[in-house]
C-alpha cells in the first residue's frame, strides 16, 4: 500500500476557531478524521502532520524522500512567503498537490503569490476542507 502525508501549516490547528466564515466550522480533530477516513476508503496509508514552524515543514518534506510516496501541503501564510519550503518540495521531487481551503487567488494580493505552487502537480484552491479528499484523489491518480 502507498504511503501519503498531509502537512498542514501554521494556524490550521485553529480551524473551527479561527474565522469561520472564511475557513468553515469544522475543527482540526473532525479534518483528520476525515482525511483518516477517506485514506481507507481509497486504500492508502495516511500520515496526518501540522506545525506552526516553517522548520518542521522542510523537515518534514525531506523525511519524505524515499520514504513517502506523495504529498498533500496546506502551508498556510507561508504559501506566501516560504521559499525554504519549496526548495524542500523540489529536492525530494516526491508529488505534490497543494491545498487551501479558501479560494486564496480571489483574496488579498498577498494571498494570491504561492511558491509552493510551482513544485505542485495541481492545486487545489477555495473547496473548503473537502479540497484535501480531492487532493488525496488526484495523488491517487498520480501515484496509483
Ligand atoms: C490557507 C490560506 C492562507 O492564505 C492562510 O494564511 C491560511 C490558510 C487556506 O487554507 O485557505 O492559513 O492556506
Amino acid at each position: 500500500m502507498k504511503t501519503i502525508r498531509v502537512i498542514n501549516g501554521p494556524n490550521l490547528n485553529m480551524l473551527g476557531i479561527r474565522e469561520p466564515d472564511i475557513y468553515g466550522k469544522t475543527d482540526y480533530k473532525s479534518l483528520c478524521e476525515m482525511i483518516e477516513n477517506y485514506a481507507e476508503v481509497i486504500g492508502v496509508n495516511v500520515q496526518i502532520m501540522q506545525s506552526n514552524h516553517e522548520g518542521d515543514l522542510v523537515d518534514w518534506i525531506q523525511e519524505s524522500y524515499k520514504a513517502i510516496d506523495g504529498i498533500v501541503i496546506n502551508p498556510g501564510a507561508y504559501t506566501h512567503t516560504s521559499i525554504a519550503i519549496l526548495d524542500a518540495a523540489k529536492a525530494v521531487g516526491i508529488p505534490m498537490v497543494e491545498v487551501h481551503i479558501s479560494d486564496v487567488d480571489s483574496r488579498e494580493k498577498f494571498r494570491q503569490v504561492s511558491y509552493i505552487r510551482e513544485a505542485c502537480i495541481k492545486s487545489i484552491i477555495g473547496h473548503g476542507i473537502n479540497g484535501y479528499l480531492e487532493a488525496m484523489d488526484c495523488l491517487m491518480e498520480t501515484i496509483g
